[in-house]
C-alpha cells in the first residue's frame, strides 16, 4: 500500500473508533484507498493491532471476504463502480463489454495476468458513469467502442503511469 501513509492508515481505523466489530469494513475502505488493490501484510498487522485482534483473525476476514485481496492482482486493476446510481444507468455497459473483451468475470484475472475488474462503491464520479477507474485515474462516459479502445491502448502499454 504504498501510496498510504500510516497517518493515512490510521485515519482511515479511527473512523470505525478502531472497533473490532469493523474490521471488516475498515479492510474495504483501506484497500480502496490503496492503488494496490490489496491488504499487504504491514497493513494486515497495523489493523490487528489497532483494532485489537489477532494478526490470523485478519487474514481470515481476507480470505472468507472474495473482495479483499492479500495478493498484488493483475497488472491493471479496472474499478467498477456497484452502487445504484451508476448500476442503474452506464454501469452494466462496463461490466458486459469487459466481459466480452477479456473473457473473464468479475474478479478473476486474465490469463496474461495484465488485468482484473471488479467492482467498487460510489466514487463519486456518478456524472461520468460509464467509467473505469483505474488507480486514481477514471476514464469517463464511455462508450462500448472507447471499452475497446482503452484495453488495446493498456494492452500496448499506452499508460505506463498505470
Ligand atoms: S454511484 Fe457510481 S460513482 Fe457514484
Amino acid at each position: 500500500m504504498a501510496n498510504l501513509t500510516i497517518n493515512e492508515k490510521n485515519e482511515i481505523i479511527d473512523r470505525y473508533q478502531a472497533n473490532p466489530e469493523q474490521a471488516l469494513n475498515i479492510l474495504v475502505d483501506l484497500q480502496f484507498a490503496s492503488t494496490d488493490g490489496y491488504i499487504d501484510q504491514k497493513t494486515a498487522q497495523l489493523v490487528a493491532k489497532r483494532v485489537g485482534v489477532t494478526e490470523t483473525r485478519i487474514y481470515e476476514l481476507i480470505s472468507f471476504y472474495a473482495i479483499l485481496k492479500e495478493k498484488t492482482q493483475a497488472r491493471y486493476v479496472l474499478k467498477i463502480c456497484n452502487s445504484a446510481p451508476c448500476r442503474f444507468s452506464g454501469e452494466p455497459l462496463v461490466s458486459r463489454s469487459l466481459k466480452e473483451i477479456l473473457g473473464v468475470n468479475e474478479n478473476e484475472m486474465t490469463a496474461d495476468g495484465l488485468f482484473l475488474y471488479h467492482g467498487i462503491p460510489c466514487v463519486g464520479a456518478c456524472a461520468q458513469t460509464p467509467f473505469i477507474k483505474i488507480k486514481d485515474r477514471v476514464f469517463p462516459n464511455l462508450t462500448a467502442q472507447q471499452i475497446v479502445q482503452l484495453i488495446s491502448d493498456l494492452r500496448a502499454g499506452r499508460y505506463p503511469a498505470l
